[in-house]
Parts: C-alpha cells; sequence; structure tokens
C-alpha cells in the first residue's frame, strides 16, 4: 500500500518538475516584463509542491525520482505557450484528482488536495496570460547566438540545474538536520545562479537550453558530502577560466560572482564533512 502511495507521489512529482522547467523557459525567453515575473511565480509555487510531495515520500520511506514528467514547449507564439500552460495545469488537475480518490492516508490526501487548489488557480492564470499575450503582444527575445559566450552561459545552466536536483535529491535522503538544511539552502543558491546565466543569456541575444547531467544519488552523508564538494570546486575553478577569457564585462562580473558563491559552498560543506567524520 505505501509502495503504491509512493508511486503515485512520485508521478506527481514528475509532472510538478516538468512545469517548473516549462515555466521557467517561458518566463525567462520573455524578457523582464510582468507577466514573466508572474511566471516565475507560479514555477516557484510548483517548486513548493516538488518540495511538499517530495518530503511526505520520504516520510513513507520512499525516494524521490528524478525524472522529468512531460513538457509542452512547443509553440509559436507567447499566446500559444500560455495555452500549452493551461493543458499541463489540466493534465495535472486531472492526475491530482485521480490520486486523491486512490490514497486513503488523510495526511496525503489533505496535501494533494491543497495542491490541486493551487493548480485549478494557475489554470485561470494561464488562461488570462493568454488572452493579455494576444493583447500585448509580448515576445519571445530568444536570438540564435551560439558563439563562445553563449556556451559557457548554457554550460553554467547544464551545471546549475544538475546541482539544484542533487543538492535537493542529498536534502531529502539526509539524515542530519544541518546537512538537510543546508542542502536546501544550496539549492536555492543554485536555482538563482540558473535564473541569473539564463536571463544574461537571453539578454545576450541566446536561448537557454535547460537540461542537466548525471546526478549523483549517494544516500550516506559522508558520500553526497564528498561527491559535492568535489562538484564545487570543478566548477568554482572552471567559472573562473571562463571569466578570465571573456573580455565582456557583465559577463565576467556574473561569473566571478556565482564563482565565489561556488567557493563558499565548498567550504561550507567541507565543514560540514569534517564534522559528519567526527560523528
Ligand atoms: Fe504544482
Ligand atoms: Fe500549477
Ligand atoms: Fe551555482
Amino acid at each position: 500500500m505505501k509502495e503504491n502511495i509512493i508511486g503515485l507521489l512520485n508521478k506527481d512529482l514528475e509532472g510538478e518538475h516538468a512545469a517548473i522547467i516549462q515555466y521557467l523557459t517561458h518566463a525567462y525567453a520573455m524578457g523582464e516584463g510582468e507577466m514573466a515575473c508572474e511566471i516565475e511565480a507560479i514555477a516557484r509555487e510548483e517548486m513548493r509542491h516538488l518540495d511538499w510531495l517530495a518530503e511526505a515520500m520520504v516520510g513513507l520511506g520512499g525516494a524521490p525520482s528524478l525524472t522529468r514528467g512531460e513538457m509542452r514547449t512547443g509553440g509559436q507564439s507567447v499566446a500559444h505557450w500560455m495555452r500549452n500552460n493551461v493543458l499541463q495545469e489540466q493534465d495535472a488537475i486531472a492526475m491530482y484528482q485521480e490520486h486523491i480518490q486512490a490514497v486513503a492516508d488523510t495526511r496525503i490526501r489533505r496535501l494533494l488536495e491543497r495542491i490541486l487548489s493551487d493548480e485549478k488557480s494557475h489554470r485561470g492564470d494561464f488562461d488570462h496570460f493568454a488572452d493579455k499575450a494576444q493583447k500585448q503582444g509580448v515576445k519571445d527575445l530568444r536570438g540564435s547566438r551560439r558563439d563562445k559566450a553563449a556556451r559557457t552561459l548554457n554550460w553554467g545552466i547544464e551545471h546549475e540545474y544538475t546541482v539544484v536536483l542533487q543538492y535537493l535529491f542529498h536534502s531529502y535522503m539526509a539524515s542530519n538536520e544541518q546537512v538537510k538544511k543546508e542542502m536546501e539552502d544550496q539549492a536555492v543558491n543554485e536555482m538563482q545562479h540558473l535564473g541569473w546565466l539564463s536571463e544574461e543569456l537571453v539578454d545576450k541575444g541566446g536561448r537557454p537550453r535547460i537540461e542537466h547531467t548525471e546526478v549523483d544519488k549517494s544516500r550516506k552523508t559522508a558520500d553526497m558530502l564528498r561527491a559535492d564538494i568535489r562538484l564545487e570546486q570543478e566548477v568554482a575553478a572552471e567559472y573562473d577560466r571562463a571569466a578570465g577569457e571573456t573580455k565582456d564585462q557583465d559577463l565576467r562580473q556574473l561569473l566571478l560572482r556565482i564563482r565565489d558563491h561556488e567557493g563558499y559552498h565548498a567550504d561550507l560543506l567541507s565543514d560540514l564533512l569534517k564534522k559528519e567524520a567526527r560523528s
């Protein structure tokens, strides 16, 4: 029975994951307008859903899936994207309704009902954005730039997406409360990096490609920390190298700022590892 609920929650989680990336792709492509901000706020609500689902599942003895559900990223205009988002929400609504029927556990049902009410509200929001985008002619600001600067930014995006997933996974699986909290904080910070890099790339006429590479799924705290520290050290060096190679001042500033954060993460995680080794 428990396995059954874990399976359902993982399906829900995969749907949230897809919605987050779909909406962020849209928000970044639209630049700095009001609608982009509102879409980003919806993506943040989906992140909270993902978080609640993952915690509930871990409470039942499961492990969160890192598979992304199906996205609808096609569409020729922003209005079309928004209609795709309405469909995405409709699928989510149907799935939550089905899972609410299937789950007997009151606490889990309550959680799914709570999320369902958000999805209904999102569906209305996207319906409204579709009309508004049509009337106001909101545009896709992405270009086709593919030079070295664009490649560096997309490399960063790929890295940041990977570590967001990795740190979330580690935070859900960690038994040590302090490690759990630090990992979660760090995931939020990496999410911020993902946003900065994506916005910078669109601003420079490129197209963010939000895909990730392999995620470390260690279950033991010391193993997680070692994998994370190695990654942080590698990318800090890579951001540093890329910053040194570019003549673009804005890009350089951004890469150095992120490099500093990654260095900070590596130090912080190293302290946690030392503490873990002593315990
Ligand atoms: Fe959601
Ligand atoms: Fe939603
Ligand atoms: Fe980062």
